[in-house]
């Protein structure tokens, strides 16, 4: 077997590196940043869930047709009005933030482990040939709460724990509540989703890092990938953009909405629906002069489960596509 390394965490690169950043993070591939100013807005979907949420009327129909068109045109949506305060979502932030602050011998009590999915790195690097991401991260399982790792659950900053928890309670209600949305916004029984998926609902927290980069025309926060999960709920650094979806073959720039959690299906629920919401290609670009921040939550099924589509999307028009 390979052995499989960690390369040295990104923020300590770019402190030391003087400009000139190791071979391993430059796509060499005619990486296409250079055009990056030229990039255009993704189309403004926000989506208001205190609507999309409640009984059927005229104007929540309206938003679910909304829902749907997003979903099934780009993958994606701004989410607003999901009950979360402002003050609450800069909290989760600002946890974040001070994790990534705290000097390296502090973080790295919280190390991921050989075999582990959870604590702090980057890249684990396999291949000489590979290409890193300019991206430290802590991972991190949330839910459900008896498969919680506490000894990579930072301590420091002190209210890093229960803000998480909390995020984490309010993350779990809605989930159930866009299943239900998002199969009423298809017509179908508001409950489809859901018990495609099983009751078992696992979700994952990563904080994403991202220091300045003095070559970012060549570098890469993420490379193009999409999500392998039912759906991802990320909550965006609140002044620097970063993150660009693919839709036909061209990329688009998602703006920060202020307070919005930007949602985007992933592969499990593209297959449940038949292929008619979209899992989108993302990537995260950078730049020179300011860190960003961002916490991606993604929930998916119990992993021996095998999700299928659902009966009612697989007709004469739109046969059987997995
Ligand atoms: C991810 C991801 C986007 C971002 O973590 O899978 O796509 O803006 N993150 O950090
Ligand atoms: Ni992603």
């Amino acid at each position: 077997m390979e052995e499989v390394l960690q390369s040295k965490p990104v923020q300590e690169i770019a402190l030391s590196c003087n400009g000139e950043i190791p071979e391993q993070f430059i796509h060499k591939d005619g990486f296409p940043q250079s055009k990056v100013d030229s990039v255009s807005y993704m189309d403004d979907f926000v989506i208001d869930f205190s609507l999309v949420f409640s009984p059927s009327s005229p104007e929540s129909d309206h938003e679910l047709g909304k829902l749907r068109s997003s979903l099934s045109q780009w993958g994606c949506f701004q989410a607003v009005n999901h009950g979360m305060t402002n003050d609450f979502l800069d909290k989760i932030r600002e946890v974040g933030k001070q994790f990534f602050a705290l000097p390296l011998e502090e973080k790295q009590k919280y190390s991921r482990g050989i075999d582990d999915w959870d604590g702090y790195g980057n890249d684990a690097v396999v291949s000489k040939q590979q290409t890193l991401d300019w991206m430290d991260r802590l991972y991190l399982t949330v839910n459900p709460e008896n498969q919680r790792k506490l000894k990579y659950w930072p301590e420091k900053p002190v209210a890093f724990r229960e803000i998480i928890h909390e995020y984490t309670l309010k993350l779990r209600v809605i989930f159930d509540l866009l299943m239900k949305a998002m199969a009423r916004s298809l017509n179908l029984d508001d409950n489809c989703f859901l018990k495609e998926h099983g009751d078992m609902v696992t979700m994952f927290a990563r904080f994403n890092f991202y220091p300045p980069c003095p070559t970012p025309e060549s570098v890469l926060g993420v490379k193009p990938h999409a999500d392998g999960v039912t759906f991802t709920v990320l909550l965006q650094d609140k002044e620097v953009e970063g993150l660009q979806v693919l839709k036909d073959d061209q990329w688009f720039k998602v703006p920060i909405v202020p307070d919005a959690l930007f949602i985007n299906v992933g592969d499990m629920l593209e297959i449940m629906s038949n292929g008619i919401l979209k899992s989108p290609v993302h990537r995260v670009v950078i730049n020179s002069e300011r860190e960003r921040i961002s916490v991606a939550v993604f929930s998916f099924s119990d992993p021996d489960r095998v999700v299928g589509q659902l009966a009612g999307l697989v007709t004469d028009d739109r046969p059987q596509m997995y």
